[in-house]
């Protein structure tokens, strides 16, 4: 294995070197999710200790919260190299024996989206994640034949908005099943004012706290407002990010008190006023407002069902009484 901490430059293309750099790269860097670290720093001394690698890691939460993040932290502090792709990027099995085939010992392979992967490809990982090995088919009519390739000790880090979503021998495979929580606003409004630093902007207390409320509990989209809340301080020629301009920039970006924005007042509306709350099914709402239902679950819901928006029954989705009170509506459902 590797012994230098190699941080890999197979980030996401879109990834400019800024991102990057506002990402922790050491779990002592690493803010919040303290059970993860706290189970995953065991593991991973163990696993160092014992020369070997580490075992395979799910990492599962909603979008936003540093699955990919906590990825690159691993193989940094295993010292090993990381090859990162997605499920949906892998179109053939023999681009998975591709990817796996360039493996030194050690090395983690970070599958974004696992759960969109085709069948034939999940199943060329159950031997490659098990016992080290695939078996792959060459030639054609009679001199059809399987060749075994043997693969070095990896670790597999898959990433899921959903482990519901992944099938039970995929999901068995993970000897380190971790579960990403929504961050504290405590919690983010520390990773606001590292991702301050880093950015080389002085921000008041009251700003960063006010930013960190707004940010449904996701470091991602705390980041992005911190950006936008920049660009309005700068343009004022202010010198340290303010509460009012911060308030002032939020206003603007349509992001209420509680970090609702424009999508997640028209979904709660919508199933106010127009199923009285609910039960209404997911592609019932997700039709009526435009969206994508599967954007709707994974990336809307969690955060409102979180906060107490919103519910999940066997029936549909409903609106709670919350919603009603914090949109100012008239709530029609007495169940
Ligand atoms: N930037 C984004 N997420 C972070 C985290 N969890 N800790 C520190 N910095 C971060």
């Amino acid at each position: 294995m590797t012994k230098e901490r190699i941080i890999s430059q197979d980030a996401d293309e879109e990834d400019t070197q800024f991102e990057l750099s506002l990402r922790p790269q050491t779990l002592k860097a690493y803010i919040g999710q303290e059970k993860v670290k706290r189970e995953l720093t065991v593991y991973i001394e163990a696993a160092l200790k014992r020369d070997e690698a580490l075992d395979h890691v799910l990492l599962y939460g909603p979008p936003g919260l540093g699955k990919t993040t906590m990825a690159f932290v691993i193989a940094n502090e295993m010292h090993v190299h990381l090859k990162s792709t997605s499920g949906p990027a892998i179109e053939k099995a023999g681009d998975l024996v591709a990817l796996l085939a360039e493996l030194e010992p050690g090395d983690v392979l970070f599958i974004d989206e696992i759960h969109r992967l085709s069948k034939p490809v999940e199943e060329i990982l159950y031997s490659a994640m098990e016992d080290f090995y695939v078996d792959i088919i060459v030639g054609e009519g009679q001199t059809t034949h399987a060749v075994h390739v043997p693969l070095p000790p990896f670790t597999l880090i898959g990433a899921t908005t959903r482990a519901g979503r992944l099938s039970a021998p995929l999901r068995d495979r993970f000897g380190i099943v971790s579960h990403m929580q929504f961050y504290t606003t405590a919690d983010l409004e520390k990773i606001i004012m590292r991702s301050s630093q880093v950015l080389s902007t002085k921000i008041d207390d009251q700003a960063a706290k006010e930013l960190a409320c707004r940010s449904r509990g996701t470091p991602r989209v705390a980041n992005r407002l911190l950006k936008r809340v920049r660009d309005f301080a700068e343009v004022k020629g202010e010198k340290r990010i303010s509460l009012e301009t911060t308030r002032y920039a939020l206003t603007q970006l349509q992001v209420d008190d509680q970090g609702l924005d424009p999508t997640d007042r028209k979904l709660l509306k919508t199933m106010i006023v127009n199923y009285h709350g609910g039960p209404v099914g997911l592609k019932t709402l997700a039709a009526n407002i435009g969206e994508d239902a599967e954007t709707l679950e994974e990336v809307y819901e969690p955060y409102l069902m979180q906060q107490g928006f919103l519910t999940r029954t066997p029936r549909g989705r409903m609106a709670t009484k919350k919603a009603g009170s914090w949109l100012g509506l008239p709530f029609m459902n007495d169940d």
